[in-house]
């Protein structure tokens, strides 16, 4: 039977199919459609098509065929994918006042969370409060104050590379946190097993495997995940979720108190908690202000901590796997300080673009949020013919937009720092780290990234101005391999590896 002789009743049928389609693919009263996007199952939605522990694999293959704005649907939510950073600074920065909300996450209260800004709704008063107290402590210009805490920190580091390089995942860890801390509380992080740098970076393990966008989207469509007795084998989100609301309570209120003892004391240092503190308005709501101080606080901490140190052990990592590269850094370094006991400093830095060109390159090769900070649309907006609807997650793929190979040119997977050089004048190319999309964008940008730059950069001149980091050697003198590979989760880090530092200065070692 050919088509014309088809009866009516098949006809309606594909009508219908066909209409039910496109309805599934516009919405809202625009009748405009939807971004392009995978086909969603009933219920699941695009679930089964997504790698759930590294989704930005999935969503930058789907750049291929869906382009730089996607839609998919997973348990039920609208999902919007921002793979290009043309369209990513056309909606977060030029319409901000629609794309700064956060997605409700279900299970940040479950895991004690939900008083972190980074999960702050962008109408709460708290959360203003919070970014008024990071522009003034973290500001471009406040972040240079701290730069004495971040020297002071640079000798201790190197010494303990020097003398217990096996564990120089730890030491990377305490460094970071040490300065965090320093900065947030004026707390001195003097033991190598800090009690509340380990309550941290214990939250922040948990953390970053629970709350990816992906994983919360599943754990609010099937709660009873959570609700498994604490016993049972598929019962693993409940008892994180406990363990995670204990942690956060100890990050929250044990380091503010210790710097109110010292306020009381006389003997409190300058730092972000303190002078927040000394400006608390007594006409205000006193109680209001010291919850958002302790809020905002224990969000520099745990925000900064795992971010930071990860970008260094990947500095480490990009070390062995490209010696040229280090051997290059090495020589512009002995070239502008020389090779006698004195280290690398801030003021350096401008004679210096190789090493800032290092930097660059550790961003964007392995971007430590490859997904971001996911954004929610508050009202319904339309882009370029498509309609984003309200409450969306909107999800800035950095992943893809760091594999843009227009913008960064040939070989992207390859570590290779000379891309971020002029070619006539190897001057560095004008736009500041702190403008990378690594960073976010619009206005939930990170507070922080003024402070990050400066403390890792300092680091990164310092570890290649004393050491050759090289591969470990076995018992029978064979170098130890070492793997491009690293960790899933919201923030990704290399597995674990081996590696030696050796010293490049008899003066600077003895120094140290
Ligand atoms: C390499 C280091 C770092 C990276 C790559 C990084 C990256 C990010 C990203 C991608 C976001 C989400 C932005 C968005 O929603 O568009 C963010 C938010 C945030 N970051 Fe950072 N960060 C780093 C270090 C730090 C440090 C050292 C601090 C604090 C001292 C910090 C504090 C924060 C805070 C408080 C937020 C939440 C902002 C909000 O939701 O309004 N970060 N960061």
């Amino acid at each position: 039977m050919n088509g014309l002789t088809n009866p009516p009743g098949t006809w309606i049928l594909v009508g219908c199919v066909l209409v039910s389609l496109v309805i599934s693919r516009c919405k809202g009263t625009t009748g405009l459609p939807l971004p392009p996007g995978p086909k969603p199952l009933p219920l699941m939605g695009n679930l089964l098509q997504l790698n759930i522990t590294r989704p930005w694999l999935t969503y930058t293959q789907w750049r291929k065929k869906y382009g730089d704005l996607i839609y998919f649907r997973l348990l039920g939510l609208d999902f919007i994918v921002v793979n290009s950073e043309k369209v990513a600074r056309a909606l977060m920065d030029q319409r901000s006042a629609i794309y700064s909300d956060r997605p409700f996450i279900a299970t940040k209260k479950l895991f004690g969370v939900d008083f972190s800004t980074v999960m702050l709704p962008y109408h709460d008063s708290d959360w203003k409060l919070h970014r008024k107290m990071f522009h003034h402590a973290l500001r471009v210009e406040s972040a240079s104050r701290y730069h004495d805490i971040h020297t002071k920190r640079i000798r201790p580091l190197l010494k303990d590379l020097l003398y217990d390089p096996s564990h120089f995942e730890v030491h990377i860890q305490r460094y970071i946190a040490s300065n965090v801390m320093a900065f947030t509380y004026g707390y001195d992080v003097a033991l190598p097993n800090d009690p509340i740098v380990a309550t941290v970076k214990e939250l922040v393990d948990i953390l970053a495997k629970a709350l990816s966008p992906e994983r919360s989207a599943i754990l609010s469509a099937f709660p009873i995940l959570t609700r498994l007795p604490a016993w049972l084998p598929a019962a693993g989100s409940r008892r994180d979720a406990a363990r995670a609301r204990a942690l956060a309570g100890h990050v929250l209120n044990v380091p503010l108190d210790l710097v109110k003892k010292n306020i009381a004391a006389g003997m409190a240092t300058h730092s972000m908690v303190s002078d927040c503190l000394a400006q608390i308005d007594e006409k205000d709501d006193q109680q209001k202000q010291e919850t958002a101080i302790k809020a905002a606080a224990a969000t520099a901490f745990i925000a900064g901590f795992e971010s930071s140190s990860s970008t260094l052990h990947t500095f480490i990592l990009a070390m062995i796997l490209y010696p040229d590269v280090q051997a290059k850094a090495q020589a512009e370094i002995d070239s502008v300080i020389g090779t006698t006991s004195r280290l690398p400093e801030f003021e350096d830095r401008p004679l210096l673009p190789y090493v800032d060109a290092i930097l660059r390159e550790l961003l964007r090769w392995i971007p430590v949020v490859p997904l971001g900070i996911p954004h929610a649309t508050s009202k319904d907006d339309v882009y370029d013919g498509r309609f984003i609807p309200k409450g969306a997650f909107v999800i800035n793929n950095v992943w893809a937009m760091s594999r843009d190979e227009s913008k960064h040119g040939a070989d992207i997977e390859e570590f290779r720092p000379e891309r971020h050089l002029l070619a006539s004048d190897r001057n560095l190319s004008l736009r500041p780290i702190s403008a990378d999309p690594i960073f976010g964008l619009g206005r939930r940008i990170c507070p922080g990234r003024f402070t990050a730059e400066a403390l890792i950069w300092i680091a990164i001149v310092n570890i290649l101005a004393t050491f050759r980091i090289v591969k470990s050697k076995d018992d029978l003198g064979g170098e130890i391999d070492v793997k491009r590979e690293f960790t899933a989760g919201v923030a990704v880090h290399p597995v674990h590896f081996s590696c030696s530092f050796v010293s490049r200065s008899d003066e600077r070692a003895s120094a140290l």
